[in-house]
């Protein structure tokens, strides 16, 4: 049952899959297939608890600096991902689609990533993004280029940028902003996540790695935003 406090946007940074791994004693890559098993079961939930969008950080623009084996890894993990999960989504009335710059991808993962979208557009379930090449400062650059060349046409006047209008240029337009960030693995770090989006985010952060984060672990981080006295600059209501 969805409870009203509870945030509509959840945007969570799925770190840890490295760690949790060499803590079993297995090579990196092991960790990043338990992430995807935590994925399904959190966007299962996620969807199960009434959220309406769930943004997920998967590829920043800072991972292709990782070994070029991992980066293969992740891109083979990507496509099997699109493959195997996208009908369990679409049965599960989801909505996905991803964030991000896809051109430096193998084409037949743009193409997945594309027939996922077209697929389920339709759904009114869960709106789940996969931001994936996702930088908020790649994303901040091509909203004021968008808006620049709009300017120079003189289809815009740039007195008329405001806050809306610019939002509505990001890879999230249309969509609300993300009331609680989630970050596993005991980090603090934003890294370069949504930093336009989260500018009044409640942060969370979940020590577990991301392949331990469950079903249980959402449920104690939505009790722990519903805590939280969210003020926007203001002062606290008196009662
Ligand atoms: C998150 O886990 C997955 C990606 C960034 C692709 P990491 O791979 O960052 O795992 P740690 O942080 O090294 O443990
Ligand atoms: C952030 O995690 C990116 C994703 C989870 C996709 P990283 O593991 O890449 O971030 P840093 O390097 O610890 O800041
Ligand atoms: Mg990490």
């Amino acid at each position: 049952m969805k409870n009203p406090t509870d945030p509509q946007h959840v945007a969570i940074i799925m770190d840890g899959n490295g760690r949790w791994a060499r803590q079993r004693g297995m090579p990196r890559s092991f960790g990043h297939r338990a992430g995807v098993e935590s994925l399904r079961r959190v966007v299962r939930h996620s969807a199960n608890l009434g959220i309406s969008y769930l943004t997920v950080y998967a590829f920043s623009t800072e991972n292709w600096k990782r070994p070029r084996r991992e980066v293969s890894f992740l891109i083979g993990l990507l496509r099997e991902y699109f493959r195997t999960t996208i009908g369990e989504l679409h049965a599960m009335r989801v909505r996905v689609l991803v964030i991000g710059d896809m051109a430096p991808f193998p084409a037949d993962v743009r193409e997945l990533a594309e027939k996922a979208r077209t697929q389920t557009r339709l759904n009114d379930g869960l709106r789940l993004q996969i931001a994936l090449n996702y930088g908020g400062r790649a994303d901040i650059l091509q909203a004021a280029r968008t808006l620049a060349a709009q300017a120079r046409t003189g289809e815009l006047d740039p007195a008329g940028i405001d806050e809306a209008c610019f939002a509505g240029c990001l890879h999230t337009a249309g969509l609300p902003d993300p009331e609680v960030v989630i970050r596993t693995s005991g980090e603090t770090r934003l890294s370069n996540f949504l930093l336009w989006q989260t500018a009044y985010a409640e942060l969370v952060v979940a020590a577990e790695c991301w392949p331990d984060f469950d079903e249980a672990s959402l449920e104690r981080v939505l009790a722990e935003y519903r805590q939280r006295e969210r003020r926007f600059g203001s002062v606290r209501r008196e009662s």
